[in-house]
């Protein structure tokens, strides 16, 4: 399919990083742009471990969403050794919570409140299965012995399946997937077993990170992998699966701890996501299928309706700022995946001005 407009119901991102403060308005405003809904993760500092944390954090994005923009935040909680089953209660009782997210402590940014052993919060994931209430999870080891490049397949190979073979009810995404041993471990999985695939990780393997010196900003957690891997992902994204959707993991860090003796993990490429993918899949000659990917197959996941009103994209280019303003960090700037580069795709209508 060779197209040079293509017209899809308004997509949502199923794994976000919106941050907190004073960032959040410029942040809500690059997502709200272009999706109708996202998935908010829960790693602020402190993190959102109640339900009442995620009610007032929901209320923060609200209040920052631009004038003439909807834009809905699905909340999260952040599953620590602490999460007792009645905060599972309170979270399945919520209609604005719509997942827990388990982070392997110290796995990622902001990870540290997170959870080192799984046997541990065992009564937790049980509450979570009966109530319908899925576990979002960052699938990397955390034990240092095991290579960086490896951490995701460990994980999914010894700490995932388990958790699958005692909870079998238990609805999961895998977030972010970064291999091809996590794609065929979902795609053979329960059909309530799903994963997020983010832009960067399918326009780009980790010789990308070192290309003519270090690029610290295509630096995130999974860290990118070999050619084969993003092979694996594309092959997903756009297989038409539905256990395959979209998540951006836009990970905005300012730029001076990007650029930094030791730099943050993240990615930013919520400014351009759905150009970013559809460029994807355009040169996969899959363009037919993004509306899956993007718009229907995470509502189906989640039990939401896919949105009524609609985005175009156009074959049309366009050249990404250097950077962007983000206010919460004092003199802050942010600088987003391919910038100064040139797009080969533009959002450019959506409806959505309501
Ligand atoms: C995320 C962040 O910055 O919050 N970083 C990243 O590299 N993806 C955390 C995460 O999702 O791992
Ligand atoms: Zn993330």
């Amino acid at each position: 399919m060779n197209v040079d407009r293509i017209e899809l119901p308004r997509p949502d991102d199923w794994h976000l990083h919106l941050r907190d403060g004073a960032a959040l308005g410029e942040l809500v405003a690059h997502s709200a742009r272009q999706f109708g809904r996202a998935i908010v993760m829960p790693n602020l500092r402190p993190p959102i471990t109640s339900v009442a944390m995620a009610l007032a954090y929901r209320e923060r994005i609200l209040a920052a969403v631009p004038a003439g923009l909807a834009f809905e935040p699905l909340m999260t909680l952040y599953l620590t050794p602490k999460t007792t089953t009645a905060d599972i209660d309170a979270a399945v009782a919520c209609p604005y919570v719509h997942g827990v997210k388990l982070y392997p402590a110290g796995a990622t940014t902001n990870a540290d409140s997170g959870v080192r052993d799984l046997d541990g919060v065992d009564t937790v994931l049980s509450a979570m299965a009966a109530g319908g209430l899925p576990l979002l999870v960052h699938a990397e080891s955390i034990d240092p012995q095991v290579d960086v490049f490896d951490r995701e397949a460990v994980f999914v190979r010894e700490t995932l399946s388990r958790v699958v073979e005692r909870h079998p009810q238990l609805r999961l995404v895998v977030e972010h997937v970064s291999t091809a041993q996590a794609v065929d471990w979902v795609r053979d999985a329960p059909a309530h077993v799903g994963a997020t695939i983010t832009a960067h990780h399918l326009l780009y393997d980790r010789n990308a990170m070192f290309q003519g010196g270090i690029r610290p900003h295509l630096y995130c957690l999974p860290v990118l992998k070999r050619a084969r891997h993003r092979q694996a992902l594309v092959a997903a994204a756009t297989s038409g699966n539905p256990k395959f959707f979209l998540g951006t993991d836009s990970a905005p860090h300012e730029r001076s701890t990007k650029e930094t003796g030791c730099g943050c993990a993240g990615t930013f490429t919520a400014h351009a996501a759905l150009e970013l993918y559809a460029e994807v899949f355009d040169r996969a000659g899959a363009l037919d299928r993004l509306a899956g990917f993007a718009s229907r197959f995470g509502p189906g996941f989640y039990g939401l309706p896919v949105a009524t009103d609609r985005v175009t994209l156009e074959r049309q280019a366009w050249t990404v700022p250097a950077s962007y303003p983000l206010g919460a960090l004092g003199e802050g700037e942010l600088v987003p995946l391919r910038a100064g580069e040139e797009m080969a795709w533009r959002l450019v209508a959506a409806d959505a001005i309501r």
